[in-house]
């Protein structure tokens, strides 16, 4: 029975606060397969799969799962029918121990009723051995990279019988390799006859993993097809309604005047072990970009600059000034939009409007009602060019989609005119149609004379953006290229392998 459909949902519908967010969309399921769910920011993938994981509950249609149709009142109700959800934030509790999180809920006891932890051991280590993982069930969760939580997270799901396994965005802060054993782990678990509902927003993945793909567009189901039978294009014209985006090409921008002192000096910098000895300088007016493979010390230099974290030698200069501390940094005009932006960037309890409110620079530091006005200028400046999709300023950030809540940080300091910006990761999260659209911004800033510094893992973006890059190998910086040098993104792949 291998195409045997497992789950069909059927005109579902969902609303919020009179707003509709579904519209009559479906999905259906087959039995083994790696189905990619596809659409823009705000587009209702999320709150679909929140309605089979019984977060949310539909106001209509149809849910048939292996022939019954069910209702879900709770995720329990959905866990217990075999459906389980990997979180874009993920859920595990760091202070308890690998086979801990495994089997939360559910500890073998012994006699008596006691805990068995040798037994949680034993059973912890065997479905991780099962998937091919290497991770000691004894150690505490908080000491684990986020490739290795994920795969407890498949681990926690899979001990609960799983047969539906839903991934939102599981790779965007996963390292090459890790993403190759998340794939490795996706397929074996298909062949064995589990489901897989694929979220993300990175296209070539969705046609190296998956078999097939369900588009939506504004709450409702455009396509679904096998991905052989779709192709980039025809996926992307399903997802925006248009033909093709703009590409994100490189544009040559005038070049630094000779003589000119640069914003930002880097002189010799040690971070702990994980940077050792960078220099390198971004002017007025340049975007330089830092190339290197997921912990090569990108993320450190950035933070170190901006005085989140401290250097354990060399210098930081912002106009031939030293600076040390974050207070010192901003202060000196520098803005960090930092990777993990849910997390650092936001107060996700406020809306929209407060966020935009919040007093980051001086400029921002004056009476209220100026302030007031400001952020309200900001915010529709905001919305309108990055097509952030929102009923209105009012939103909590936290009810925006996680694409969306990308771009509100985003345009928080995209607007604050930094003397020197930090851009960690810009695109991760947004769909392929406000891509472009942020480099374009990006650029604009740098016009105006902003220094601008940007890490991003997808080369494509770093050669479009780029004036010059710095690229890293194991802390150090091994080489710099002018952009007009680099000839093939090959060029770039080279010189960051080391
Ligand atoms: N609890 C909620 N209250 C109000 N609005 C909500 C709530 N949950 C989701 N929404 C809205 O529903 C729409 C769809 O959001 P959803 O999270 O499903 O999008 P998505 O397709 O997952 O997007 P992304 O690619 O950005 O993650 C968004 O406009 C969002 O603001
Ligand atoms: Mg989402």
């Amino acid at each position: 029975m291998q195409d045997a459909t497992v789950l069909e949902m059927r005109d579902m519908e969902k609303s919020f606060n009179g707003i509709p967010v579904l519209k009559k969309a479906r999905f259906e399921l087959r039995r083994g397969e790696i189905h990619a769910l596809m659409g823009g920011n705000g587009a209702g993938k999320s709150t679909l799969m929140k309605i089979l994981t019984g977060v949310y509950t539909r106001d209509a249609g149809t849910l048939v799962l292996d022939g019954r149709t069910l209702d879900f009142q709770t995720p329990g109700e959905a866990e217990a029918a075999g459906v389980a959800m990997i979180f874009q934030e993920l859920s595990l509790v760091p202070t308890l121990t690998v086979a801990q999180n495994i089997l939360l809920h559910r500890e073998p006891r012994r006699m008596g009723g006691f805990l068995d932890d040798g037994e949680a051991r034993r059973r912890a280590a065997e479905i991780l051995a099962d998937l091919g993982e290497d991770i000691d069930p004894r150690l505490p969760v908080e000491l684990l990279s986020t490739g290795a939580r994920q795969m407890v997270e498949i681990a926690k799901a899979l001990s609960k019988n799983t047969r539906i396994l839903i991934m939102d965005e599981p790779t965007s802060s996963l390292s090459e390799a890790e993403t190759q054993s998340l794939f490795r782990i996706a397929r074996r678990l298909r062949d064995g006859g589990i489901s897989i509902v694929y979220i993300s927003h990175r296209m070539s993945e969705i046609f190296t993993i998956c078999d097939r793909v369900t588009v939506m567009r504004d709450g409702a189901t455009v396509l679904t097809d096998a991905c052989s039978n779709v192709g980039m294009d025809g996926l992307i014209e399903a997802m925006l309604g248009t033909g093709s985006v703009a590409a994100l090409t490189y544009r040559e921008r005038p070049q630094v005047p000779a003589g000119q002192r640069p914003v930002l000096e880097v002189e010799g910098l040690d971070v702990g072990d994980r940077v050792r000895g960078a220099s390198f300088a971004v002017h007025a007016g340049e975007i330089v970009g830092l190339a290197g493979l997921m912990g090569s010390g990108r993320t450190e230099i950035a933070e170190a600059v901006f005085g989140v974290r401290p250097a354990s030698a060399g210098t930081v200069r912002i106009d031939g000034e030293p600076v040390a501390t974050v207070a010192e940094a901003m202060a000196a005009g520098v803005a960090l939009v930092p990777e993990d932006r849910r997390r650092q960037g936001l107060v996700l309890e406020h809306t929209m409007h407060a966020n935009f409110m919040l007093p980051s620079l001086k400029r921002f530091a004056r009476g209220l009602f100026v302030r007031d006005r400001e952020a309200a200028v900001e915010g529709e400046a905001a919305v309108r060019d990055l097509k952030i999709r929102t009923d209105g300023l009012g939103k909590v950030v936290r009810l925006l989609s996680g694409g969306n809540q990308q771009k509100v940080v985003l345009a928080k300091w995209l607007a604050r005119h930094p003397k020197l910006l930090i851009l960690d990761e810009p695109t991760v999260g947004v769909d392929i149609g406000a891509k472009s659209d942020i480099v374009e911004i990006v650029r604009a800033i740098a016009d105006r004379g902003t220094a601008v510094l940007v890490i991003s893992s997808e080369f494509e973006e770093l050669l479009a953006l780029s004036d010059r890059l710095v690229v890293l190998h194991d802390g150090r910086v091994v080489q710099t290229m002018e952009r007009r040098d680099i000839a093939s993104e090959e060029v770039l792949h080279h010189a960051v392998q080391g």
